[in-house]
């Protein structure tokens, strides 16, 4: 059984967000249970390979009306076997950098639909010249592909579409679709509504996810024609790479620690308060955020506690791109707040993972949250989890218990929820979890249940395999 990964990003190669974690590693896990798996992407113009083979020259498509081609790379994901294949056009892919729009959203714009229609399409005839039994789509880029294959009758092949952000969907105008992909369309099209329509399965990134999407409130207009798929929507919660994320061997740590040497974590608090406030405050509780900058994080809810959140004794670091007046907002509070308060705005994958490791408290109050990799990583890194009851943070976070036996603290599970989308809800649920972060044992015994749970990709690749399985 062969099958084709096809997305617009793969980690470690070229990475905006979570996408491109779950397309750089799946993969991998999928290998060792005997798929034969490969990937496909566009070869933007910032990708730099050292090793990379040319496996045809122009081969050639109709778009827009004309023949145009595409050269095939290939490379491998570093350290595997697993193949990458790399489309390169000038036209469309190769001249530019991932995406046009700064929040990775899908504009609308003839240039986004021209590079990734024309990237879904030359998709397709890279499956036919390797022979691939299995196309698995990734997101909106992607989505039009079940649809192209049902359009012209390639019945041998199968589809997956994997749903990693509804609230992106690739909708362009009739005349722009039409034209760029020489179908009549009686009206605008949106490639994910027509991803959902026609793949043989669809698939979202965690069980609660594929439940609530079935809903008005988390729809985002799509709701309809998910639950026409019911029967064929599948939620499988993602995993981490465990070679990537792993503080017992991750490179960019200032010390590696396990949940039996959380002493060593301490260290690389250490290195974080130098670098973001020059001086070291041990026992001040540090907070973090990595995230992109987008409404769907909810980053509203941190600005409007900000003022509130200051006034504890607290620091907080923030690293990350996007939506440019929360950007604006955290510059300017970085100088308002000199010692409390840091941001970095910027893309940095070694202070992404000295932040996870360093910190004692993650924020993650997401308006909605197909999977989150954010909790996962905190929970792995022993930085504990103060997030919304939401998406896949439902599926990965318990909320913590506490009660008082025989005069101590007992406590269980690894993470602070809060339900309601309020700002007031999210600085009561950090209240809380710094009551307990002055408790040394308790805290400790929930920095270890975290660490100690299982997010590895095993469990879930199987499931996507008994999905190939059950297509092939
Ligand atoms: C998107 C989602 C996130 C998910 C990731 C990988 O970034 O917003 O929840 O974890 O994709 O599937």
């Amino acid at each position: 059984m062969k099958v084709l990964f096809i997305a617009s990003e793969c980690s470690p190669i070229v990475k905006v967000g979570g996408l491109g974690d779950v397309v750089g590693s799946l993969p991998k896990s999928l290998k060792k249970l005997g798929v034969d798996v490969s990937i496909v992407i566009p070869f933007y113009k910032p990708i730099q390979l050292t090793n990379k083979i040319l496996v045809q020259k122009n081969i050639r498509i109709t778009f827009d009306s004309q023949e145009k081609s595409f050269n095939l790379w290939k490379t491998n994901l570093p350290q595997t076997e697993i193949a990458v294949y790399l489309i390169e056009n000038k036209e469309y892919l190769s001249s530019k950098g991932i995406y046009i729009e700064t929040d990775a959203s899908s504009g609308g714009t003839s240039a986004e639909a021209g590079r990734f229609l024309f990237f879904s399409k030359a998709a397709i005839e890279v499956g036919n010249l390797l022979n691939i039994d299995i196309l698995h789509c990734h997101d909106w880029h992607t989505a039009i592909i079940p649809y192209l294959i049902k359009k012209t009758n390639q019945n041998k092949i199968k589809t997956i579409l994997t749903i990693h952000n509804l609230g992106h969907q690739g909708i362009y105008s009739k005349q722009i679709a039409s034209q760029l992909l020489g179908i009549e369309f009686p009206d605008e099209v949106n490639c994910l509504k027509l991803g959902i329509l026609n793949a043989d399965i669809v698939t979202t990134v965690s069980p609660n996810y594929s439940k609530e999407i079935l809903a008005e409130e988390f729809g985002f207009g799509l709701d309809k024609y998910l639950k026409q798929r019911k029967d064929s929507l599948f939620g499988i919660t993602n995993g981490l790479d465990e070679n990537t994320w792993d503080p017992e061997k991750d490179k960019y740590l200032i010390k590696n620690y396990s949940a039996s040497q959380l002493r060593n974590k301490a260290e690389n608090k250490i290195y974080l308060q130098r670098l973001f406030f020059k001086r070291e405050n041990p026992s001040v509780p540090l907070l973090s955020i990595v995230s992109r900058l987008a409404q769907q994080k909810g980053i509203d809810l941190i600005t409007k506690i900000f003022p509130e959140l200051m006034k504890e004794n607290i620091q907080f670091v923030l690293l990350g791109k996007g939506c440019s007046h929360y950007e604006n907002f955290f510059k300017e509070m970085t100088s308002k707040y000199p010692e409390k308060f840091g941001a970095k705005i910027e893309f940095n994958e070694k202070l992404a993972h000295q932040i996870y490791a360093g910190s004692d408290i993650f924020l993650m109050p997401s308006y909605f949250e197909p999977c989150g990799l954010g909790q996962l990583i905190a929970m792995k890194y022993g930085t504990v989890p103060v997030a919304r009851a939401v998406g896949g943070i439902k599926d990965t976070v318990e909320n913590v218990k506490w009660k008082m036996e025989n005069g101590k603290l007992v406590v269980s599970r690894d993470g602070f929820l809060f339900e309601k989308y309020q700002a007031d809800e999210l600085l009561s649920t950090i209240n809380k979890a710094l009551e307990l972060y002055r408790n040394k044992s308790a805290w400790q015994k929930i920095q270890t249940n975290g660490m100690n749970k299982d997010f590895s990709w095993h469990k879930s690749a199987k499931e996507y395999l008994k999905l190939y399985k059950f297509l092939a």
